[in-house]
Formats: structure tokens, C-alpha cells, sequence
């Protein structure tokens, strides 16, 4: 099958990875891509949302399939597109249609689905400017902390969580005053969840279902946790307190009611769905859906598929994931992500980075896999181009021995103003059985 995958980040380069092992791959094209893909795929010129770019590129490469990475394309309606485009209808497409994908391009629309088909989820109400009064009242009756979410997409930095009353009053204003512009103009207000949070994702095709493995994303820029939110610091698969008791509840409460009620709804979904869980005191709670892979969950997942990835996804997008069996390697995945200093905030871009000879080590074999993020080529140099850089993730057994190979590995790639969290795993060592 010739392949195309959309997107440019770390997560892309993953999943170019883990199909690229796929006898069923013939060419592999990525759009835009990034340095890191091109060292296993052809990158093609164009943006995620560029339709026209896209048909072209996947009538001239002759593609039988496409892979979206990031939401926006689906939230924007790529699937409905080509579904309605005759040289396209045919084309085996792995993303949810734009209905689908409101799971994450709503959290009002999220909550509503969770709470028609009875998943567990933090008690909520909506609110737009005309009920603010309302919406003072509902703050009231909760308890401290506060959860305000803007109901749209705002780059991952829609959730408020304020520490008072007063505060979460004045949030809310400011949320509906245009903080995060039209995405908030619908803030959900909800309890605030106490427990850890962990990843799930599963591959659907609307009707059955493949768990992939879990993990734990770092999302604060600090050690232990401090500081702004980030797109995500590491990523650790498997996560020792997610047991098979766990798991079980999670595939019960939440993800057959998931599946199920996507098709009761009669939504069109074949694709990847992460779901951001609460886990509280052993209860499984959904903070939100998305309708995509993490990043860079999914530079630690991929790595962890022991399983063919292109025919899953094949099997996905006809409609035929019940004859597929995942398989899941016993060793685990560790993933430090190296960013520029300043990020999240403002940072310097187009620093060269040394240490090329490491970079390219990424095959099946290495024990250290690296994954392009935010880097581009300039003037025949590998440089920065985004506030994560690049993943670098370590498999073997256990998390004291996977921080002991990755450090070593990530002293090895030099670049101006490098930071990584040196905590990835640490919080995790208490459940190693
Ligand atoms: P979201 O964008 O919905 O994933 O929210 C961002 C982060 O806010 C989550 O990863 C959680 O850490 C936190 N969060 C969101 N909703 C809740 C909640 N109801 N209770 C506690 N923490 C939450
Ligand atoms: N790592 C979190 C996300 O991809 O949204």
C-alpha cells in the first residue's frame, strides 16, 4: 500500500516509523513532514488543512491510505471532504468525520455524549454570556479548585483552573470576554477530579475496537510537576497503576459505551480516540476526549507495537477491525522531550544541532529511538524550528534502567538553550511491581 501520513511533529514521525516496519507499506509519504520523516519517507510539500495539496498529492502518489495526525484537519472536515470528492471516495481514510471529531473540537458536545451514554465524567454545566449569573451561581455551589474550559479548540491552553472563588468569577469573565477568542465563547464549568491522570487510546472503526498501550504524559514544563503547561514534557508506557482490575473498568465504562454510543448517534468514526482519564482512587473518570494520537504519548506508544500498525489501520478504516489482534510488547517505553528554553513562552528558533551521527539512529533494533518534533533544515543544517524539538525515547524493562540509557543518550544532542524535564518516570517508580 502506498501511504500517506498528514502532519509534522513528533507524533508523526512516530507513526511514520511504526508503519514504515509494515510489509504492507510500499511508499510512504508524509505532509508536510519533518527532517526526521524524510530520513524514512518522501515529505511533500503543503499544509494539514491545505485540501487541494492533499487530493493532489494523493492522486499523484497514487495513496490507498491516509493517516491524520493532528485534529485540525478533522475538525475542519477532511474526512467528510474527501468522503464527498468522487477521485477521493475511495480512498481508505483513518480520522473521524467532522461530527466525529467534535469530541474534541467541543467540550460542551463531549459532555453531553458522555452523559447521554452514561460515562463517567466530572458533573459539569455550559454557560455562554448571557447566563453569567447562572454561571456565578454554579461556581458557588462547587468546592475549590475551579475547572473552566473553553468549549472550543485553543491550542491545548482552554482549561483554567483557579485556585478561589473570586478568581474562578473573574476567569470566566475573561473566558467569555474573548481570552481564547470564539473557543470561549461556551465555557464548561466542572468538579474538579482528584486522582492521576493517565492516556488510553484506542483505534475503532466505529463498531469493534483495539486498545493500544497507555501511558502517562508530563505536561508541566518544571520538575515535579511546576510551572506552565506545556504540549507534553516525556510520556512513560506502561503506567504501573493502570493493572488489569483498572483496565478492565476502563474498557467497560468507557470505552464500549464509546464505540457504542458513537454508532447509536449514528456518527461516521474510524479512527484513533485518546481518552484523558482521571483515575480516582481506582474509578475511572473521563477529563476529555480527543480525536487523535498524543504527543508524545505516541513516540512512547508505537514503539510498544509489537503488531503490524499499517494493517490495523487498514482493517480500521474498511470497517474490518474485528479479525485484527494487537500485540503489545512486554518492554516498556520512557520518552524525554528536549525543548527550547523560553517554551511554553516566547523562544529562540533555527539553533543548529549537533550530535546528527545520534540522530539518525531510529531503526527497529536501537534500543533509543529518536523522533523529529520541531526541527527543519536550513542551508544544508539541521536546526531548531519549534518549542519541542525532538522526543527521544528508550525501551527495556523498567523505568530506574530506561532513565539511565535516555539521560546519557540526550547528552549527546547539543543545541542552544536545551532543556528537558530530568523527572520523566520518577513519580511512576512507586508502582513497578
Ligand atoms: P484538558 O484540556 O481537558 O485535558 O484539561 C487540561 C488539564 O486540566 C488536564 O490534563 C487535567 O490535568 C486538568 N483537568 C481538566 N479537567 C479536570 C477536572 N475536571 N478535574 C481535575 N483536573 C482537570
Ligand atoms: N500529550 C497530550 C496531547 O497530545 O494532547
Amino acid at each position: 500500500m502506498n501511504v500517506l501520513v498528514l502532519g509534522s511533529g513528533g507524533r508523526e514521525h512516530a507513526i511514520a516509523w511504526k508503519i514504515k516496519q509494515s510489509e504492507k507499506c510500499e511508499k510512504l509519504f508524509c505532509m508536510p513532514g519533518n527532517p526526521g520523516t524524510a530520513l524514512i519517507a518522501t515529505n511533500l510539500a503543503g499544509g494539514v488543512n491545505d485540501f487541494d495539496a492533499i487530493k493532489g498529492a494523493v492522486l499523484d502518489n497514487a495513496i490507498d491510505i491516509v493517516v491524520v495526525g493532528p485534529e485540525d484537519p478533522l475538525v475542519n472536515g477532511l474526512r467528510d471532504k474527501f468522503a464527498a470528492d468522487s477521485q477521493l471516495a475511495n480512498v481508505l481514510f483513518v480520522g473521524p468525520s467532522q461530527r466525529g471529531a467534535m469530541l474534541e473540537g467541543s467540550k460542551d458536545f463531549a459532555k453531553e455524549f458522555m452523559s447521554r451514554h452514561g460515562i463517567p465524567t466530572a458533573s459539569y454545566k455550559s454557560f455562554t454570556s448571557v447566563d453569567i449569573e447562572q454561571a456565578d451561581k454554579f461556581l458557588e455551589s462547587l468546592q475549590a479548585p475551579y475547572v473552566l474550559k473553553a468549549d472550543g479548540l485553543a491550542a491545548g491552553k482552554g482549561v483554567l483552573i483557579p485556585e478561589t472563588l473570586e478568581e474562578a468569577k473573574a476567569s470566566l469573565r475573561e473566558m467569555l470576554g474573548g481570552m481564547f477568542g470564539a473557543a470561549g465563547n461556551t465555557v464548561v464549568i466542572e468538579e474538579f477530579l482528584r486522582g492521576i491522570e493517565v492516556s488510553v487510546f484506542v483505534l475503532t472503526d466505529g463498531k469493534d475496537y483495539l486498545i493500544l498501550p497507555e501511558a502517562k504524559d508530563y505536561k508541566r514544563i518544571g520538575v515535579g510537576d511546576k510551572g506552565l503547561n506545556t504540549g507534553g514534557m516525556g510520556a512513560v508506557s506502561p503506567v504501573g497503576f493502570t493493572d488489569a482490575q483498572f483496565m478492565k473498568k476502563v474498557e467497560e465504562r468507557i470505552i464500549k459505551p464509546t464505540v457504542n454510543g458513537l454508532a447509536a448517534d449514528g456518527i461516521d468514526y474510524k479512527g484513533f480516540i485518546f481518552i484523558g482519564l482521571m483515575n480516582c482512587n481506582g474509578d475511572p473518570y473521563v477529563i476529555e476526549y480527543n480525536v487523535r494520537m498524543g504527543d508524545p504519548e505516541t513516540e512512547a506508544v508505537m514503539t510498544r507495537i509489537d503488531s503490524d500498525l499499517l494493517s490495523h489501520l487498514e482493517a480500521a478504516a474498511k470497517g474490518e477491525l474485528s479479525g485484527e489482534k494487537i500485540v503489545i510488547s512486554e518492554e516498556g517505553a520512557l520518552t524525554v522531550v528536549c525543548v527550547s528554553g523560553g517554551y511554553p513562552q516566547s523562544y529562540g528558533k533555527g539553533y543548529e544541532i549537533f550530535g546528527s551521527e545520534y540522530l539518525e539512529r531510529s531503526s527497529v533494533e536501537d534500543k533509543i529511538k529518536i523522533f523529529h518534533a520541531g526541527t527543519s533544515m536550513k542551508e544544508g543544517k539541521l536546526v531548531t524550528s519549534g518549542g519541542r524539538v525532538l522526543a527521544v525515547t528508550v525501551n527495556g524493562k523498567g523505568i530506574e534502567k530506561s532513565r539511565e540509557i535516555v539521560y546519557p543518550e540526550i547528552d549527546k544532542i547539543m543545541y542552544t538553550n536545551k532543556y528537558y524535564r530530568s523527572d520523566i518516570g520518577l513519580d511512576l517508580l512507586k508502582y513497578e511491581k
